[in-house]
Parts: C-alpha cells; structure tokens; sequence
C-alpha cells in the first residue's frame, strides 16, 4: 500500500516506488513533517521529530509530557503564522476581527483512490489504479477555517504531489493572505538551490547557490510565470552531480505569480515552500465558500539532477501532457514570423508552403497580422476577424490552397490581449484590466484583458470559435506578449481587487480549457514573447510551448539546457531559423532536441540547403519516437563548458541511442573525448555512421573519440547507435 496510518504513533507513511514521506500528528493535533527522501521500511519516524531545546523565545507547550514541542524549531507540515512558529509561513488567515493568528489541528483524514480535480486549476491527470490520495483535514478552531491537505503519490514513479483547500465554515467573513501549495522541511542545509533564471531571449539558465542562513527566495509577481523565474527549484544535497547524489526537485503547475521561498535557521534546517506569491495576494473567503491552491510537484531521487530531470520528463509525459498528443509525432511546421514578420498576404503564404512541401514540411503556421488591420504590433488585438485585404479571398481559400499544396494550416492568436487601437476596446473601454483615475502602462502597444471577466471571456471564445469552426485549422499558436500591470477589475468590489491576479490566470485557464474541449483535433502551441509562459499549467493544456524567441542555435542550448531541468523535450518549440552564425546541420540538430520545424522564408534557401532541409526532416522522423519518448541524458552543459556541448537520447529499451555534440568554441588544442550514458555495459552497439561495433561498456567508461571530427566554430556532429 503506498499511504498507510500507523493509528498507534499517528505517523503517516508515504510510499512512492523508491520514496518514503512521512509526517506525524501530534497529541495536542498539530501537523509535524518527520521524513522525505530515500524508501524506509520502517515506522519508527518519531525520534526525528526533537531538534533539541533553547529556541530563542519560543512558547513552551509543557503540557505535553510525551512530545515537548516548541512551533518556532519543530518542523511543521503546514506552517501558520502568528502562533509561535516565527519562520516563513505557508498559511495566514486574517479572520473577521482582523487579526491575523492562525493554527490548524488535524481533524480527521481519508485514503483515496481516486485522485481529486482541483477546482479550476490544472493538474497532474491519474489513470485508474495509479495512485493513491491522502486528504487530510485540519482545523482552525477560532477562525473555523477548514484547510485540507492533499498528497497524491504515484505508484510507478518517484513522484508525489501536494495541494492544499481552505474552506471557511464559519459565520463570518475571512481574508487568505498566504495559501502556499506545500511546506517541506529539510534537516540540514547542505543543498545547492538551482533554479531557472532569465529574461525574454534568454530564458531558463541555469544557475546554482548554497543555501545560505536566512532568505531566498524566486518570484514572480509579473501576473505569468515570467522569462525571468521559473516556478521550478532543485535542492542538490553539496557534492551531488549530474547522475550521483540525492536532489529534491519542485516544479509548481501554475501560470501566474508564484514564489519559492527558503528560509534557513540557525540550526541549519531549511524550510522550503512553494505557491502562489502572496504580494498583490489576498483572496475573500465568504461562509461556505472554499479556494483551492495549484498544485506542487515533488520529486525526489538519489541519483542526481539528470535523473531528477528524467524522472520529471517521465510524469509529465505520462500524466500531464494532454492525450493524443503526448504519444504522437507532432507536424513538422514552417511558421511565417521570422520569414515575414507582418509582411505578408495570401500569395506570399501559399509561395511558403509550396516551397516547404516539397521539402517534406509538413504543416505552415500563419503567424501575427492576419486579423482586424494589423500590418504593425499597434493595433487590433481583440478584432479577430480576418484582414481580407490581406487574405484576399478570405480565410478558408488561403487554407484551401494551402491543404492543396499538402499541408496543413495553422494560426496565431493572442486571446488575452486588446489594442487600444481596436474595434474591442472602442466598444469596451472597461474590459481591460485597469485601475480607475490611473494612466494604463502600455506594452508593447497593448493592454491586457480582463480574463476574470465571463462576458469578456465568452466574447473571445465566440469570435475565435468562429475562425476555428469554420475554418480547417489544425494548430493554434497561443501567444502572450505582456505582463499586467494596473491590475484592477472593473466588476471586482474594493475587498477583492487583490484576487485578480489569480483570477486572471483562473480564467486563463478556463477560457484554454473551453478550446481545448471544442476543439480536440487541433494542436495548440503556447507562447509569450518565446517562453515567457513555460509553465506545467500551460503544458496540461498545450503539449508544445515556444522555447524561446531566441533562435540563435548556439544561445538556443543553454535555454533548452535549463528548461530540460523538468520539462520533457518533447515540449520544446524549437525552429531552425535564418541566423547563418552556425551552418544549416546545427541548427536543425539542436532543433531537434525539440518539436522541429521551420522560421525562415523558404524560397531564399539554395538547392543545396533545400536538400539538406529535406534531409533533416526524414531525420526527424527516423529519430523522433526516440527523441519523444527516450531518456535524456545531459552530457556536457552548455553553462559547465564554453567549448562544447553534448547530450543523448536512449529508448527505453536501451537499444537505441542518439547522441548530438555542438562545438561552441573550439580551442586549437582541441582534444574531444564523449562519455555516453544510459547504455546497457553488456550490449554491442553499432555506430550507424561507420559500421563500428562498440560495447555499451566501451561507449561509457571510454568514450567516443570526437577530436577528429569536428573542427570549427558552430560545428555539429550527432551519433546512432543501435544495439544488435
Ligand atoms: C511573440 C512570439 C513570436 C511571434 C510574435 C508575433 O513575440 O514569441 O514568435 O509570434 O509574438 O507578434
């Protein structure tokens, strides 16, 4: 049984397939966290509760002779403020009086078998019978809160999720002004944070520190999880590396603002939490309602970051990315951007697809400015109605002759946008976010609309459905160019203005989860500005979401480096583009480490180059399955080596690998040496390429020699291996 209740010490046993999580009710009801880490056969948990006296000031509980117990230094599984423990707080209730104490006490608790929704939030998708819910209920017996804590474990993963309900069952009105998702408390602090940093063209790097005493802390408070922080953190125990030594890894499915906060102590343990960020947060519980935090993934392992990333890449190919497309190779797409920018009109586009077919693409994306009278980024977000002095002939002719030069048609929108330059806003002034009496910030030429709205909701789906459903169009391209700012709402009363930034990614939500239910048979792509919205809770509803507007192949690595810390590369929207700083071959070998496709105007190619293009995408489709559904091994980090950069793909039945290489900068004294990983030591291996025959010994412990074989700048080389 994964979750068992010892009844007789009151611990709580969480079993993933090599995991134990543990945590213990206390006599008086309080919540402790006792153990999260490697699988532990045994129940006797509750030594590891004491942390020893002295807290500095703390409240004394001498009434419980049998657990002396001071909240300021025991670890808590859901931390409250204002009641004793004086670290960072993962719950904060201000009740009707106003003040802002809060202690919850455990009430009762149930097994399920059947993983819960959450209410309007994305969330990691259960199948029958793999995997098991502990819901526990606690109380706040002042405010009459009821908070429920919710842990999922999965049954054939090293994987675990947390969520948490408050509900007020009271008479009175109360405020939540902290509801994070989970609260882990780690014994020590001999970990190295690693988190993804950035900004728009440079998203996702990775970047490391040793947690130190006190605060850290990453955040968004951008109303999107941002180009800037990822809602994702890695706890590496000091001295674990890429394949050896254990790592924590929390990735929060949410879209919005988010914060991963660390606090440590001065006896050296750390208390981690991750959530929705509580600045511009409060959210207005009336009696009887409830609200329901996103959910945090957890992941734990004691084989090192790679296998944290696979292990991740793992969960959300099987449980979040939405059914077909987590199993299916996804179209090889020309997209009209960077080949044409605004400049285009029926014609030009038919020109791009009859030339992408014969190259065997298959699939061409009409990017921004087909729609109201948009030929620059200051107009028409929100009149999305097509522009037929562009489309001459009108929407369905173009994708007639299009689908006549065989491929398919794909679109782009940005659903949550208005122009102030647009029929919309003319006739709706107060449908986009802003706050009365205050100038809107504009950006990029565009204000932000205001999703928590129904009608202004409704009235997006119904005039896209209208492009959509009478349109063949297979691919929606979803994008989101700007964070919000003056973020009011002009239906919210003043007591719950500050809700509407998580009100604005509900009815995100909401608005995707209409799509994509009306719309099943099309394909859609998420995008802000490249990867500002690289989230799990955009991937539960978009398999796919554009990396990054960054296409420079070489750039292209770290970003894909760093999102591949937990996103499964089958995410990736990856193009080669028109950036002759690295040949033609590299580019598409580091797009392949992705959803493939095309961003450049393809009648400028040479003869040579349309050869090579068509080469690379048979390639494409001899690999993908193996690049979909294999694991990934990170040889050599773009950020760990300025020369080169390496990494693999093994199937799962280790009879296939693929290994790509890039030369960044290649020193004169070059000496090239690759250790692969993953193989099966006892397998011969054939190099495709020269007919070689390697052990899987071989091709790990001594390496492929690569210092022949490749020699300048920008250079590629990729490598299959296929075992007999
Ligand atoms: C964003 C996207 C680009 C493109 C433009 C169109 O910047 O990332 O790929 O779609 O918008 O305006």
């Amino acid at each position: 049984m994964a979750i068992s209740f010892d009844a007789s010490k009151k611990i709580f046993k969480l079993d993933t397939s090599d995991t134990t999580y543990a945590l213990a009710v206390h006599e008086a009801g309080y919540l402790f966290h006792l153990y999260y880490g490697p699988y532990l056969p045994d129940n006797n948990l509750l030594p590891m509760l004491f942390r020893g006296g002295f807290a500095s000031f703390h409240p004394n509980y001498p009434n419980y002779v049998n657990t002396p117990y001071s909240p300021d230094i025991t670890p808590s599984e859901y931390s409250c403020n204002g009641t004793g423990d004086f670290r960072i707080s993962a719950l904060q209730i201000r009740n009707v009086n106003g003040d802002i104490s809060t202690d919850i006490r455990y009430v009762s608790h149930r097994i399920l078998t059947e993983k819960p929704a959450l209410c309007g939030l994305p969330s990691l998708r259960s199948e029958a019978g793999d995997t098991e819910t502990l819901e526990i209920t606690a109380r706040d017996h002042t405010t009459g809160a009821v908070v429920k804590l919710y842990y999922t474990v999965y049954l054939q993963l090293p994987v675990m999720t947390r969520s948490v309900v408050v509900e007020n069952d009271s008479q009175y009105p109360m405020d939540l002004e902290r509801v994070y998702s989970t609260c882990l408390e780690l014994p020590g602090m001999d970990y190295d944070m690693v988190h993804l940093y950035g900004q728009w063209f440079k998203e996702r790097t990775v970047t490391e520190r040793p947690l130190a005493h006190g605060m850290q802390s990453i955040q968004s408070k951008r109303g999107s999880s941002s180009h800037n922080h990822n809602p994702f953190v890695a706890l590496k125990q000091h001295g674990t590396t890429e394949e050896n030594g254990p790592v924590y890894g929390i990735n929060l499915i949410y879209s919005g603002n988010f914060a991963i906060d660390i606090e440590v102590d001065a006896r050296n343990t750390a208390r981690v939490l991750a959530g929705i960020n509580p600045t511009d947060f409060n959210w207005h519980l009336e009696p009887g309602e409830s609200f329901t935090s996103p959910e945090a993934v957890m992941v734990f392992t004691d084989k090192g970051v790679g296998e944290m990333s696979r292990i991740f890449h793992r969960t959300y190919m099987k449980h979040l990315i939405k059914s077909p497309w987590r199993d299916v190779e996804r179209p090889v797409l020309i997209n009209s951007w960077e080949a044409a920018y605004f400049d285009f009109d029926d014609d030009k586009l038919v020109a791009f697809a009859h030339e992408a077919a014969k190259m065997g693409v298959d699939m061409l994306v009409m990017d921004d400015g087909w729609f109201g009278v948009r030929n620059l980024d200051n107009c028409s977000l929100g009149d999305w109605y097509v522009n037929e002095k562009k489309l001459k002939g009108g929407l369905s002719k173009l994708i007639e002759r299009v689908n006549a030069e065989g491929l398919k048609f794909g679109i782009w929108y940005e659903p949550e946008m208005i122009s102030p330059d647009s029929d919309l806003y003319r006739a709706h002034p107060d449908w986009c976010l802003h706050v009365k009496g205050r100038e809107n910030s504009p950006a990029r030429l565009q204000y932000v609309l205001d999703m928590s709205r129904e009608d202004v909701r409704d009235n997006i789906f119904n005039q896209m459905s209208a492009v959509l459903a009478n349109n063949k169009i297979d691919y929606v391209k979803w994008d989101f160019n700007r964070n919000l700012t003056e973020a009011g709402s002009a239906l919210l009363p003043a007591n719950r203005q500050k809700e509407i930034m998580h009100r604005f990614v509900l009815g995100t939500y909401d608005l995707m989860n209409r799509f994509v239910t009306a719309f099943p048979h099309i394909l859609f792509e998420n995008c802000s500005g490249g990867g500002g919205r690289f989230d799990p809770g955009m991937l539960y509803y978009s398999p796919q979401i554009w990396c990054s507007d960054n296409t420079d192949a070489i750039e292209r690595l770290t970003i894909q480096f760093g999102s591949s810390m937990c996103y499964p590369v089958s995410t990736f929207g990856a193009h080669v583009a028109a950036r002759p700083r690295t040949p033609l071959s590299t580019r598409a070998n580091v797009a392949m480490c992705g959803t493939f496709g095309y961003e450049l105007d393809p009648r400028k190619l040479t003869e040579d180059e349309k050869e090579q293009v068509r080469a690379q995408i048979a390639d494409y489709r001899k690999y993908n399955k193996l690049i979909r559904e294999g694991d990934l091994y990170r040889l050599i980090a773009p950020t760990e080596d300025h020369f080169r950069c390496a990494w693999q793909f093994v199937s799962p039945d280790k009879q296939e690998a693929l290994v790509t290489s890039v030369i960044m900068r290649r020193p004169e004294t070059a000496y090239f040496m690759l250790k692969l990983r993953g193989l099966d030591p006892n397998k011969m291996y054939t190099d495709t390429a020269t007919g070689e025959v390697y052990s899987g010994a071989l091709l790990m412990y001594a390496g492929i020699n690569l210092t022949e074989q490749i020699y300048d700048d920008g250079e590629s080389i990729v490598k299959y291996f296929k075992a007999e």
